[in-house]
């Protein structure tokens, strides 16, 4: 049986790129990149220091082998090297080794590897082109398709960044099974949301097939990732810059999550366990508002449970709704006062509500907790 792999394309005018899922295509990464053109005989692959041991060689190898001059570097693990010291010590790599205008930069690893070297790439030499390949469920779903690259401030996630997008994303669904069972599981919280708030039909297929993907069955993984990534790039083709609404939808679970992350200290949830819940709360919200019925808010909160993604938000943090709303509050979403949120009016469809009051939020806190 030859393993499952399949292509999809951002649509993106000159700046298209495509998206090569499957088991087993990390090998095929140098001469994919030749085929496209990418980086002159030149390239740096950054990772971290928790995947390099396990995927640098066999990169670096299919590099060599399409006649490619890889050099090497790998970060610290984990979200602290979003930062500018590490970005700084990244421009000290590229600029002792060389790096020209024509060279291109590989993001191997997940979500930071691929935010910080991507802005790395729009940064460097007025921007060079990069390639990512993820290495997490989240990455593989989220972060590397869009363009949105960049590191974290002391005054907030993100804050510093650029649009800079990929020529190549490579998602090789083999590289999963060495990810954490907790990784894995929170990267499914991005992806029950793709359905959600576009494809009923996708949404479906998890509901059926959710113990072969949490399984890593080749094609059952590998559909999630083809699902997902072709639902994220229609929404980016069609609001590359956020500036149209469209983009906004992927922010569904997202301003009660980014709350709860924030009140209940970095590092308490991971993301896709806070936007689970937060995918619950909105549930609610909308309940309350009678825009969705029961019977899909029932769906939802079924399949996060089967994925191992939590539902109720913890007592005592629910009572804290002062804290959480003064958190949606600053997270950028709200004009003229009142919260701004993304509610589901079916399993594939949601709208944007603007006059969500601080009254409906407390009550669907209490409803969604333990
Ligand atoms: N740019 C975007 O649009 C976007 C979207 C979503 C998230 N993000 C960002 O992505 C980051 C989160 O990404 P993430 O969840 O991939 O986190 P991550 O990059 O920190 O990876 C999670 C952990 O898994 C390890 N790891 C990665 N691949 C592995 C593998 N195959 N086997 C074993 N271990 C592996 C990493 O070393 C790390 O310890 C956050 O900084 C977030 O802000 C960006
Ligand atoms: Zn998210």
């Amino acid at each position: 049986m030859t393993p499952f792999s399949t292509r999809l394309t951002v649509d993106l005018g000159e700046r298209s790129y495509p998206i090569e899922i499957g088991a087993g295509t990390l090998g095929g990464l140098g001469a994919r990149m030749k085929r496209l053109g990418v980086g002159g005989r030149r390239v740096f692959v950054v990772s971290d220091t928790n995947v390099a041991p396990l995927y640098a060689a066999e990169a670096t190898r299919s590099l060599q082998e399409a006649g490619y001059t890889a050099t090497f570097m790998a970060i610290r693990a984990g979200e602290e090297s979003k930062s500018l010291e590490t970005l700084e010590g990244l421009y000290v790599f590229l600029l002792d080794g060389g790096v020209s205008r024509s060279n291109a930069i590989v993001a191997l690893g997940g979500g930071v590897v691929g935010d910080l070297a991507g802005f790395a790439a729009a940064t460097i030499l007025r921007g060079i082109d990069f390639v990512q390949v993820p290495t997490t469920l989240v990455s593989m779903v989220d972060s590397s398709v869009g363009g949105k690259t960049g590191i974290n401030h002391a005054k907030g996630k993100n804050l510093i960044g650029a649009f800079w997008q990929p020529r190549l994303v490579l998602a090789d669904t083999d590289s999963l099974r060495t990810l954490p069972r907790g990784e894995l599981v929170s990267g499914m919280g991005e992806v029950i949301k793709h359905g959600v708030i576009r494809d009923a039909a996708y949404f479906e297929f998890l509901e059926k097939d959710i113990d072969r993907i949490l399984a890593l069955e080749p094609e059952a993984i590998g559909r999630v990732v083809e699902g997902s990534c072709r639902i994220k790039a229609a929404v980016v083709a069609a609001d590359e810059r956020e500036t149209a609404g469209v983009r906004e939808h992927l922010n569904f679970g997202h301003t009660i999550g980014h709350a709860l992350e924030s009140v209940a200290g970095y590092g308490s949830f991971r993301h896709g366990e806070a936007v689970a819940i937060g995918m619950v709360a909105a549930g609610r919200l909308a309940l309350r508002r009678a825009l969705w019925p029961q019977a899909d808010q029932d769906r939802l909160e079924r399949l996060i449970e089967r994925a191992g993604l939590p539902v109720r938000i913890p007592r005592a943090l629910a009572q804290n709704s002062a804290a959480l709303l003064q958190a949606m509050r600053i997270d950028k979403k709200v004009r003229d006062g009142a919260l701004r949120f993304v509610l589901p009016e079916r399993i594939g469809a949601v709208r944007i509500a603007g006059d969500i009051t601080d009254k409906e939020v407390r009550s669907a806190l209490e409803e969604a907790a333990a």
